[in-house]
């Protein structure tokens, strides 16, 4: 299941886990330990510009890197600090629970619609349905609007590839500029009539940010929350496929079930690398970072690092996988939608096991793609 990118990274975990790659030059941390450390020093920034002028000198003359930068996600420092205070109470656990009964509401008919055709392309017909429904409902997107949004969605994100073709950076581009006027559009139409109950409506009502810094942050929940839920959806259910005794433990126990989404990315993550560039140096498992060097976080190795995980190569819903770090951790650039993820991705699992009895695989086996996001090319499933 995707073990060909963990298995590379366990050899640099073994050998080097804080390792200078000379041709890329940047340092690629994959061990658990060195991972926190990193994402938990003072000097460890986003720096976006500066990483990028390193990365693709010429991110400045494309859309997609240019909207990206201005993702609050991208930013640092005290800003970085307001932004996240502010909207932390919109995705915290309390805030979660509290719409538990909406995202339970949205998922069951979708569910009944895919068991009733015997099953189809999981990806398509569940996972981004589902997710589709539940970022429409937080964020107030017409649910029609997303057969557009879906492919722009996607080349958005593409912004986060390496060595992007030329074709890929104009669809990128193109993309980019869609989806910002988009958001222009949806926020100049909750500015005329603010009284919707989604989030983005409840910003223009606050008035705490002008018309283009809020279209800014509902692109980048948009796009953070989007591929990111409906690929891990994905790539769970192809998981418990592929482990059909977990499958039954899911099946039988609801804790099992509950800790679909934290096993699942621990071993088969979505986001397996998130970077940083040191603004001093950084001290870590006796190894200086120095001042200006990017850095590569290896989330997918750290989560199969033996030195924290009894028998990590083993995908077990009982074991306890707390401390994995899928979404990264620390206090400044942790997932902000993680609650909410995990909560999308275990309903949907209860209903998907609730209603259907048999999950079968249609051949030929999916492949992942993407390094920046990890995704299924397809999933085709046989239901009944
Ligand atoms: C399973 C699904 C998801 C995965 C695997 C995932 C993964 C991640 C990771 C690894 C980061 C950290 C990036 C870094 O440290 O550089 C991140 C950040 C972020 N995520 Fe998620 N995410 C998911 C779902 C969501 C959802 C549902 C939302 C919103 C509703 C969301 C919004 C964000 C935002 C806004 C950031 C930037 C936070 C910041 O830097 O302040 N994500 N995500």
């Amino acid at each position: 299941v995707g073990d060909e990118l963990c298995s590379q990274l366990a050899v640099l975990r073994e050998q080097a886990p804080i390792y200078f790659f000379t041709p890329g030059g940047f340092w690629i941390v994959t061990g658990y330990d060195e991972c926190r450390a990193v994402l938990s020093a003072d000097a460890a920034e986003i720096a976006y510009s500066k990483r990028m002028d390193r990365r693709s000198p010429d991110w400045r003359n494309h859309t997609a890197t240019v909207h990206l930068s201005q993702w609050f996600g991208h930013w640092d420092g005290e800003a970085h600090r307001a932004i996240r205070k502010l909207l932390g109470q919109y995705f915290n656990p309390r805030a979660v629970d509290k719409l538990a009964p909406d995202v339970e509401s949205l998922i069951p008919d979708v569910v009944a619609d895919f068991k009733s055709s015997g099953g189809g392309h999981f990806r398509e017909e569940v996972a981004f349905r589902v997710t589709a429904r539940i970022t429409s409902f937080l964020l107030g997107v017409p649910e029609g609007d997303y057969d557009r949004l879906i492919p722009q969605i996607h080349g958005v994100m593409s912004g986060f590839e390496f060595g992007l073709t030329d074709e890929q950076w104009s669809f990128a581009d193109d993309s980019a500029s869609a989806m910002r006027d988009y958001w222009r559009t949806e926020v100049r139409k909750r500015t005329a009539n603010p009284c919707g109950t989604d989030l983005i409506s409840e910003l223009v009502r606050r008035q705490l940010f002008d018309q283009e810094q809020t279209a800014i942050i509902a692109e980048n929940l948009l796009g953070a929350s989007f591929e990111t839920t409906a690929s891990s959806s994905t790539i769970a259910m192809y998981a418990l496929l592929r482990h059909p005794n977990q499958l039954a433990r899911a099946r039988e126990s609801e804790a099992a079930r509950a800790a679909i989404p934290d096993e699942v990315l621990r071993m088969y993550p979505t986001a397996p690398f998130v970077e940083r560039l040191g603004t001093a140096p950084i001290d870590v498992g006796g190894v200086t970072i120095p001042a200006g060097a990017p850095i590569v976080i290896a989330l997918a190795a750290a989560n199969r690092d033996p030195r924290h995980f009894d028998d990590p190569e083993r995908f077990d819903l009982d074991r306890a996988a707390a401390g994995a770090i899928p979404f990264a951790q620390g206090s400044r650039h942790v997932c902000i939608g993680m609650h909410l993820a995990r909560r999308a991705i275990t309903t949907l699992f209860e209903q998907m096991l609730a209603q259907c009895e048999r999950i079968e695989l249609v051949e030929p086996a999916p492949h992942f793609t993407g390094l920046g996001l990890r995704m299924l090319d397809r999933l085709e499933l046989r239901v009944g």
